[in-house]
């Protein structure tokens, strides 16, 4: 929808940055960083507090961290069969082309680690400002570490614009020598796609009840169909008289050697309107699926790659059990094995901390948008279409209470289409506040992510 404010504003004007580079051009191009440390220790791992595989066979292993003062993102690439060199970047959606990347190649004598860019062509060319900056490489016997930061804006018009929101990151393997960075063939080569969210926000989790406990819901010796795309669907019963509790913490559980095709997981609870609900363990979208699923819709939790525990603030959890609540839970995983392996076992699913000490607050979750109706259709051949729903006055004096509400987290969903999503508060007819938004969304990747910034929403008076 909306961009949120021009970051690059503060970049220096198009034309006399671009007289500078001309004239660096050619020594920057000279001045590519030689990889030659070889030894050394495995770089301590705490400085990176997020971590995802790259590629399914995890061969790629990133892990990262966020410095808000610098509006740098420190990166450390785990290679673990270093071969001829690889390609790291981001684009806009995922694609080769129009793409930012840093390349480590070889010629099968020396390595090189460039700032590259590729054209709508797919062609690479060397950039004029070398923005991805190497600071350590070691060779382990884990494998190859390279270490290098990139700033969130770098006024480098060839370069990615590191924003809130999802981050399509791309990667490539070089095997085999290659003369130079242009005679990378981008097209020829081993490669895929990671969404994460980079810009992680800085929060330190509180701390938790003496009392708490924990459940693990999870899918029972699942054998991952071998197909690109799967959503398992696995039904959970709590407990008979389980009392009303609060979430106040949940984490993924992922069976390990799975890490890289556990893709999302969610745990709903179904509607408390229907005394039993059948004990489904099968794919979403088979035919066998009882419809009674359907109801099975309030999310509990919902994890993605990349995301960390989740931890819901001190004074407030999401209750569940007691009277008037279901007792039904329905896990939903999302598996997504591109390589189509076969046979593969997965038990993950996701652990839930609660208590039974109920804290200050509910914690709750409002759902706003459309509904799905044939008037919401968007045309044929349409580049863009933006669609909006609105909770007005008289919705938000139904909905809040009337000490209003304070948003701390928030998941965007759209189904396949979707491109952008933003969620905006509005007050007397004017925008206020982006709750969240997300320009480069992929309905492929749905987490909860926790706002930087509390925002406070009231009934309307
Ligand atoms: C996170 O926030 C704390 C203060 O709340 C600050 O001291 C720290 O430097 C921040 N860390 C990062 C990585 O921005
Ligand atoms: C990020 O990692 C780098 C490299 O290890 C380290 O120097 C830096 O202090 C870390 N920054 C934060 C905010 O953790
Ligand atoms: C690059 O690789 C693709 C796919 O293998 C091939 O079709 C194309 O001709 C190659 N391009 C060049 C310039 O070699």
């Amino acid at each position: 929808m909306q961009s949120t404010g021009n970051k690059r504003s503060s970049c220096p004007s198009f034309r006399l940055r671009e007289v500078a580079s001309m004239y660096f051009t050619m020594i920057m191009v000279f001045l590519v960083i030689l990889v030659v440390a070889l030894q050394g220790t495995a770089p301590r791992e705490n400085y990176f507090p997020y971590k995802v595989p790259l590629d399914p066979q995890s061969f790629l292993e990133l892990s990262w961290n966020v410095s808000y003062p610098e509006q740098v993102v420190h990166f450390q690439l785990l290679v673990k069969e270093p071969k001829f060199g690889l390609l790291f970047g981001m684009s806009d959606r995922g694609e080769f082309e129009n793409a930012d990347l840093a390349v480590l190649w070889s010629d099968g004598h020396s390595s090189y680690f460039g700032d590259a860019w590729s054209d709508e062509k797919g062609q690479l060319h060397m950039d004029s400002q070398q923005n991805y900056q190497l600071l350590k490489a070691h060779r382990t016997p884990e494998g190859l570490y390279l270490v290098f930061k990139r700033a969130f804006s770098t006024c480098d018009p060839k370069d990615y614009l590191i924003e809130d929101g999802t981050v399509h990151l791309i990667y490539g393997i070089l095997e085999k020598p290659v003369r130079s960075l242009q005679a990378i063939n981008i097209s020829a080569i081993h490669r895929g796609v990671q969404r994460v969210q980079l810009l992680k926000p800085n929060i330190s989790a509180p701390e938790l009840p003496r009392d708490m406990k924990t459940m693990e819901v999870r899918a029972p010796d699942v054998v991952i169909p071998s197909q690109e795309t799967t959503y398992w669907c696995y039904m959970v019963e709590l407990p008979d008289s389980f009392p009303r509790h609060h979430i106040v913490m949940y984490e993924p559980v992922i069976t390990a050697g799975n890490e890289a095709i556990v893709h999302h997981m969610e745990v709903f609870q179904c509607a408390a309107e229907f005394d039993s609900f059948p004990h489904y363990n099968g794919p979403c979208d088979s035919k066998m699926k009882p419809d009674r699923l359907n109801y099975c819709r309030h999310v509990l939790a919902a994890w993605a790659m990349g995301a960390q525990a989740f931890y819901y603030p001190e004074e407030a959890g999401l209750a569940f059990g007691g009277p008037g609540s279901s007792k039904y839970l329905r896990l939903e995983i999302h598996y997504h094995n591109p390589l189509v392996f076969k046979g593969r076992h997965d038990s993950s699913g996701i652990r839930l901390y609660y208590t039974a000490t109920l804290r200050r607050y509910d914690a709750g979750i409002m759902e706003l948008g459309l509904v799905y109706t044939p008037v919401m259709a968007i045309p044929p051949g349409e580049a863009g279409f933006l669609l909006k729903g609105y909770c007005t006055d008289k919705c938000t004096q139904v909905a809040l209470p009337p000490a209003g509400i304070h948003i701390f987290a928030s998941q965007l969903h759209t189904h396949l289409t979707g491109r952008k999503v933003a969620t905006i508060l509005s007050r007397e007819g004017r925008e206020r506040e982006v709750v969240n938004a997300d320009n480069h969304y992929s309905p492929h990747f749905q987490e909860i992510r926790m706002l930087k910034k509390v925002v406070s929403v009231f009934p309307s008076t």
